[in-house]
């Protein structure tokens, strides 16, 4: 018998790649192989993303791709699944838009796939069953040396520009033990660092082994009580999330990464006020401060968006003010997008070419901070955890506490190895430790 193949392409955020993640998983139980060639599959899975219009257009011009694939490589029983963030916003629509589609999947509801591909009768599944989800899934590293683990999912604070309380649903926090159990069969895979992931990672407040509710603050000192994990992170944090006790975490906890992304989204307290932040500039600057009271070397990272509707020069230039002023060791940036069902959809309307110049200026200005802040490196001697092999010969690749990349030419093999190397070159978004 021919064996089945599983190709999947990940459109999105991290908690996006961790839920293909778990999704190959799912299938490899199901004895399918994973294949990095859409034509060699005879499962197809985009799990997709619906944040910004490009993002969630791709979809169908892919949908396309595959069609013309499936033509010129028949396959029995082929099928084709749109999972993700855009299947729960638009399920009927892509429906209609491309009947070719045989399942659609929401976020929260992935886990069911097996199950509907082997009875072949319902197509669209979106429920946001959080909690059946997690219960359900199979959780085996990667292979790397650092895994994602998503703590916490969706959303309740509705930002006016933004999906993902529509698409990822309300808020919910996985308990402790469960957590625990997932990163131990990492653990014992030889993963050495894990990522928590959630939209609102730091709004987490799952239940603890003892039945009372925790925070993060309380789960990182939990997990790191597991002595084959080396490293913490996590990602994304809100603003008003962040409690003082976490802020302190920072420094008392030594497996936590000096390193945080925090996004503000805009420097202007007025666009704020309308993007529905629920803080202002100054509050995120009092964050900044407590942090570096705590650890003077903390990394910081943001996300902002420009051209937000009705965003002014000046609300612009605010913007750049506060990045000069905090200094950002690496940021993205987005010209805001229209997204459908969101309360700030109905106002865009700063020309394309505003939003093109104000990108390129604020990327221009970050990319700076970054490349001074890399060159502050060199020299200088630093932990690195190796991850993998570079392009060359006896190149790896690997992170430093600060989330840099960092390159290094070595003769032994180095991945899984934490090591401290000395910096010798920098580049605008990396290290080397080679001359
Ligand atoms: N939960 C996180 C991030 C969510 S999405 C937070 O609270 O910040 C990741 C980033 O995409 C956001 O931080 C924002 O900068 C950007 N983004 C979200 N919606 C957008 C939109 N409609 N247009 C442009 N960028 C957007
Ligand atoms: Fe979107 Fe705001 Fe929620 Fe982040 S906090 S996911 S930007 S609504
Ligand atoms: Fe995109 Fe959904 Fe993540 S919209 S950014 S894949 S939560």
């Amino acid at each position: 018998m021919k064996k089945n193949k599983i190709y999947i392409k990940s459109y999105g955020c991290q908690m996006n790649v961790y839920d293909s993640n778990r999704i190959l998983d799912l299938f490899k139980n199901q004895n399918y192989e994973i294949t990095d060639e859409p034509r060699e599959a005879n499962l197809v899975v985009l799990n997709t993303c619906h944040i910004r219009e490009k993002a969630a257009e791709k979809v169908y011009s892919d949908i396309g791709r595959i069609n013309k694939l499936k033509k010129d490589y028949p396959k029995d029983n082929f099928k084709l699944v749109v999972a993700g963030c855009v299947a729960q916003a638009e399920g009927e629509e892509i429906k209609l838009r491309a009947p070719s589609v045989d399942f659609i999947v929401g976020p929260q509801s992935y886990h069911k796939l097996p199950d509907m591909l082997k009875k072949d009768d319902s197509i669209i599944s979106d429920d946001f069953t959080q909690n059946d989800k997690f219960k359900n899934l199979i959780y085996n590293s990667t292979g790397g040396v650092s895994e994602f683990v998503s703590i916490q999912e969706g959303c309740d604070k509705f930002c006016s520009f933004c999906v993902v309380p529509y698409t990822r649903g309300p808020e919910f926090s996985r308990p402790v033990k469960e957590i625990v159990n997932e990163i131990e069969k990492y653990l014992s895979q030889g993963v050495k660092e894990i990522i928590f992931l959630g939209q609102n990672v730091n709004a987490y407040h799952g239940f603890g082994e003892d039945g009372k509710t925790k925070d993060l603050a309380y789960l990182i000192n939990r997990v790191s009580e597991l002595e084959k994990l080396k490293r913490i992170r996590y990602m994304t944090s809100h603003p008003i999330d962040m409690t003082d006790t976490l802020i302190k975490t920072h420094k008392s906890n030594s497996k936590l990464m000096p390193f945080l992304h925090l996004p503000i989204q805009s420097g202007s307290n007025r666009v704020l006020k309308d993007m529905n932040r629920r803080h202002d500039v100054d509050f995120y600057k009092k964050i900044v401060e407590k942090l570096r009271n705590e650890r003077s070397d903390i990394a910081l990272s943001s996300d902002f968006i420009v051209g937000y509707p009705g965003e002014t020069d000046k609300d612009f230039d605010d913007t750049m003010n506060f990045v000069n002023e905090v200094n950002f060791v690496i940021a993205y940036s987005f010209i805001y997008s229209q997204r459908p069902g969101t309360p700030a959809q109905k106002k865009d309307n700063i020309s394309l070419s505003d939003k093109k110049a104000r990108l390129s200026a604020l990327q221009s200005l970050l990319k700076e901070q970054q490349k001074n802040y890399n060159k502050s490196f060199v020299g200088k001697k630093m932990e690195v955890l190796f991850e993998k092999k570079g392009r060359h010969t006896d190149q790896f690749i690997g992170r430093s506490i600060y989330n840099q990349s960092v390159f290094i030419n070595s003769e032994a093999n180095l991945i899984n190895k934490i090591t401290d190397v000395k910096i010798i070159n920098s580049t605008d978004f990396a290290l080397e430790s080679f001359a």
